[in-house]
């Protein structure tokens, strides 16, 4: 098995880990959870998101955030922008990536951002175009690549076709995400392979939610089709406020424990990601999702 020799992770903490928290989060905890991350080595934060407060009220705080960073070199830091008012809130912010985010399931793609798939691919063309020329990266995620909550499952055709309609509209790279955390290996591995009909193996990214416990083995298994690129949330934080039921991404801390025990490069000090695991959980009040983050400061306590 070839494997490569080196990941690239986004933490998507601030993001989709915040914006399902009942209980309101300080912009300052945010800022402070995206510091951590940046000292961890993290090169890749997806920050917040450019969508209504009405929707998601824990991501009004957007330009507070943005602008309350204190820059890493050589982090890129990405939010969501699902339309043109999103865009020109997010441009003002200078985002180094968007996010245009569709679904490869029609009821999903309505339950969440109110519009059809081909509708949602008419509203994120003028923003991928305004992206690209103001020279910001575009990124397009994918949801229920395998499963939906109101579909069930979800053929790989559909998410062909989906992946076909991001790449004719600019878009430069794709996640392939499991919302719900419903896919195991190799039905994951056929959703990558629908995405990579029309992206190389360097521009798919895989996101793995990780209700049913398996978004580790789908990474290994995303891995062992040579995807070097994933998204992953510090301490487990997460879930999607239209996918009831649906738990945190997989954790970074577990991720990066995988990766390095497989000799594989990531750049980041897991001693310095465990503890803004720490603290974020601590802002929340619970103990981090994270099997290896628990272990480790359950040694470090011993
Ligand atoms: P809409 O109702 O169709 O939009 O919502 P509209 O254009 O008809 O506008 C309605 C109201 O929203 C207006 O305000 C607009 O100004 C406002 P009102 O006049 O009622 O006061 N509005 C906005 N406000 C701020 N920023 C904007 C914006 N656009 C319109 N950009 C919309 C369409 C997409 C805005 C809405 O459905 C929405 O905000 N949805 C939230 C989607 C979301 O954030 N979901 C979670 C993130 S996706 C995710 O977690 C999955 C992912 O992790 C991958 C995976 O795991 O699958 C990425
Ligand atoms: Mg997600």
């Amino acid at each position: 098995m070839n494997y490569p020799s080196r990941v690239r992770l986004v933490d998507v903490g601030p993001r989709d880990g915040l914006q399902n928290e009942k209980q309101p989060v300080a912009s300052g905890d945010k800022i402070a959870l995206v510091h951590r991350l940046q000292q961890a080595g993290l090169r890749e934060i997806e920050v917040t998101s450019y969508v209504s407060p009405k929707w998601v009220p824990q991501m009004a705080d957007n330009h507070a955030v943005m602008s309350g960073i204190a820059r890493g070199a050589g982090v890129r830091y990405s939010v969501l922008t699902p339309n043109l008012k999103g865009w020109e809130a997010a441009a003002q912010d200078r985002p180094d990536e968007i996010v245009v985010f569709g679904a490869a399931s029609e009821a999903f793609s309505q339950k969440n951002i109110n519009c059809s798939i081909a509708e949602s691919i008419e509203r994120f063309a003028p923003v991928v175009e305004a992206a690209r020329a103001a020279g910001v990266a575009v990124r397009g995620a994918m949801s229920c690549t395998v499963g939906c909550p109101y579909e069930g499952e979800i053929a790989p055709a559909r998410v062909e076709y989906l992946a076909g309609l991001m790449k004719g509209i600019g878009v430069e790279r794709v996640d392939v995400a499991d919302t719900i955390g419903v896919g195991t290996p190799l039905k994951v591995q056929r959703a990558i392979e629908a995405a990579l009909r029309h992206y190389d193996i360097d521009h798919v990214s895989g996101h793995f939610h990780d209700t049913y416990g398996q978004a580790l083995s789908n990474t290994l298994a995303a891995l062992q089709l040579g995807v070097w690129n994933f998204q992953s949330s510090v301490a487990g934080l997460g879930g999607c406020p239209y996918a009831r039921g649906a738990t945190g991404n997989v954790a970074t801390e577990d991720v990066v424990y995988l990766l390095h025990g497989m000799g594989i490069e990531t750049g980041i000090d897991l001693d310095r990601l465990v503890d803004a695991g720490a603290f974020i959980s601590g802002v929340l009040g619970r103990k981090p999702q994270s099997r290896v983050a628990v272990a480790l400061l359950n040694k470090r306590a011993g």
